[in-house]
């Protein structure tokens, strides 16, 4: 409960860029789902994030269903929390044009989401003698090009939460800088305007914030990730769960320990801690003397087994597609109602003229 007594505001959301990975569902997904009870919980799919990267828009439709489908599939009940479409509602373009008027573009050149992604295209960004980045296009990709949308993502992301005052914000590691940046955007909106947003807060877990790529472990495991072993996702099955864990790279030796030394054979085991519970000490002590493939055997079975119930789930929920609309027109009634009351609030502490409805 917050100090007025009321419940708290939980928001978060995910990009409809594909299945969701074990990442995904770990340092995000399935934490939403145990604050429902307590909390007024808002989910957003966020599809104006989504074409930052070119995309289909025959697959862009369908990954938005398939999403809010592993959104309830992994707990999120519609019944207890409210589930929408970015683009359904009117607020989120509007609010994050009125922050990127008060965003230094530098703080966003600085994002490091921003420079891996620049990186990835082939662009090399370095800092000149004042603050700017400069941007070599040596070795760029023919015809990439960096568009504004990568550099103006993290505003339209702080409007995704400052739309609803969100109090707190449950992700996974990766997203704690951006979360900083929305919290200094509230600030100084907050300083330039007058008290209008709640400043919210990250939460991040301690187990599964950061799970790693399987097959380069010194990466973050990404749903869009080229190299098909790399990332396991929450609808694959059994049988390709075991290829993708047997084929996870590990380290040289054989102990089975959680050092920075050995980022594979870590990373299957703070997965291993995830979903069995166990922390580190106790898992180091559980497979003493055993050797990578009974870490590797235990683990497939421990994830097929916890992921079993979100795949069959899943698959009665995709076939029905008039439920899963009325989901989110539920979903989207309720955020709109939230979002034109702090977007209305917004707009007058900037000083856009009320519109006069005689
Ligand atoms: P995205 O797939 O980028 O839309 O991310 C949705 C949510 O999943 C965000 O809260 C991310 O922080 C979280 N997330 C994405 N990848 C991982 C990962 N490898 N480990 C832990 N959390 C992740
Ligand atoms: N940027 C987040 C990601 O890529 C997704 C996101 C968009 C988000 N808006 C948000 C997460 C608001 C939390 C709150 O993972």
């Amino acid at each position: 409960m917050s100090s007025e007594g009321k419940k708290k505001v939980i928001l978060s959301c995910a990009q409809p860029t594909g299945k969701l990975s074990l990442g995904n569902y770990l340092g995000a997904v399935r934490n939403w789902a145990e604050m429902l009870e307590k909390n007024e919980c808002f989910f957003g799919i966020v599809d104006l994030h989504a074409i930052t990267t070119p995309a289909k828009p025959a697959l862009l439709r369908q990954n938005v269903f398939d999403c809010l489908a592993q959104y309830i599939a992994c707990g999120l009940d519609p019944e207890k929390c409210h589930q929408f479409v970015q683009s359904h509602v009117v607020g989120h373009t509007e609010l994050a044009w009125i922050l990127t008027c008060i965003t230094p573009i530098g703080e966003l050149q600085r994002m490091t989401q921003f420079k891996d992604k620049t990186a990835k295209l082939g662009f090399k960004a370095t800092h000149s003698d004042g603050d700017d980045l400069k941007f070599s296009h040596e070795g760029a990709r023919p015809q990439a090009s960096i568009n504004a949308g990568i550099l103006c993502y993290p505003v339209l992301m702080a409007a995704d939460i400052l739309l609803y005052n969100a109090d707190q914000v449950p992700v996974g590691e990766d997203q704690r800088q951006h979360l900083e940046l929305c919290r200094d955007l509230a600030q100084r909106f907050n300083h330039q305007y007058s008290e209008t947003f709640v400043i919210p807060k990250p939460y991040v877990p301690k187990v599964g914030s950061r799970i790693m790529s399987l097959s380069e472990p010194t990466r973050k495991m990404s749903k869009s990730d080229k190299n098909e072993r790399a990332t396991l996702f929450i609808l694959d099955e059994p049988d390709l769960i075991k290829k993708k864990i047997s084929s996870a790279v590990t380290d040289s030796g054989s102990k089975i320990e959680s050092n920075s030394e050995k980022p594979g054979v870590a990373n299957l085991l703070s997965i291993h801690s995830a979903l069995s519970g166990q922390n580190t000490d106790q898992l180091e002590e559980h497979f003493a003397g055993k050797g990578y493939g009974v870490l590797k055997s235990e683990l497939t079975e421990l994830i097929s087994d916890s992921l079993q119930p979100v795949r069959e789930k899943y698959h009665e929920l995709i076939q029905d597609k008039t439920y899963l609309k009325s989901v989110l027109a539920q979903g989207a009634n309720a955020a709109q109602k939230r979002a034109y009351k702090i977007l209305g609030k917004v707009y007058r502490k900037v000083g856009f003229p009320e519109r006069d409805r005689t």
